[in-house]
């Protein structure tokens, strides 16, 4: 499995300001899309293209298009759908998936409670939206998902991450191409398995609190 952790000043500033408790709802959703279309540049490094001609005002020449079947994009609900326009800002031909999962509070265990993908993901390469790598549950069972349904390629991108979520999602991957993109790695996990120091609850901040 490849890990890459940004290191870009824009981007830990902005984490900054994602991860101040007082920072207002509104700015929490715009800071969110917009560093997801920063690491969506990296984590597009790979996305395969294949060659095709053109002709410019002044010439013929050589250029790429994305490939079919084209990059499909899964966000996790609730959060990661606030990371999906930052995302189709920069692959605006992708095609869009969905997946509902949540973490129980007591076990940490993920469920999936919503599905929405095509049945068939032979040759796709999979683009995964979830802002938090916590205990690694939910990001496992969604890259299970993806290659059961026959995806070959996947690349997960989060905001944040812990050491511990990362070796989760390593065991996960065994010897498939798994890619995981963090905005940052954090120190670990609270007892009650939080992020920290982390940003919170994202889901909370973004659509606000749900009755569990
Ligand atoms: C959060 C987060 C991840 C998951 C991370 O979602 O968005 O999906 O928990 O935890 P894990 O790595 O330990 O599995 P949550 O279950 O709170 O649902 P929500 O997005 O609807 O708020």
């Amino acid at each position: 499995m490849r890990v890459f952790v940004a290191d870009h000043p824009l981007i830990t500033h902005k984490l900054t300001v994602l991860r101040d408790k007082n920072t207002p709802q509104p700015t929490f959703r715009l800071l969110i899309e917009e560093l997801m279309t920063l690491l969506a540049y990296e984590a597009t490094r790979e996305v395969r293209v294949e060659p095709c001609e053109i002709v410019t005002p002044v010439s013929p020449t050589t250029g790429v298009r994305l490939s079919e079947p084209l990059p499909l994009i899964v966000p996790i609900l609730r959060a990661g759908l606030g990371m999906l326009e930052g995302m189709v800002k920069l692959v605006p031909t992708a095609e869009v998936g969905f997946l509902g999962m949540v973490r129980d509070e007591e076990t940490l265990e993920p469920t999936t409670y919503a599905e929405r993908l095509p049945e068939s993901l032979a040759g796709r390469q999979c683009f995964v939206l979830d802002p938090m790598l916590a205990t690694g549950g939910s990001l496992a069972a969604a890259i299970e998902f993806l290659f059961a349904r026959g995806a070959d390629d996947v690349t997960a991108i989060c905001v944040l991450g812990t050491p511990e979520g990362v070796e989760a999602i390593r065991k996960a991957a065994g010897d498939r191409r798994v890619t995981l993109v963090l905005g940052a790695l954090d120190d670990g996990l609270t007892d009650q398995a939080f992020i920290t120091p982390g940003l919170g609850d994202a889901g909370d901040r973004l659509y606000g609190t749900v009755d569990h």
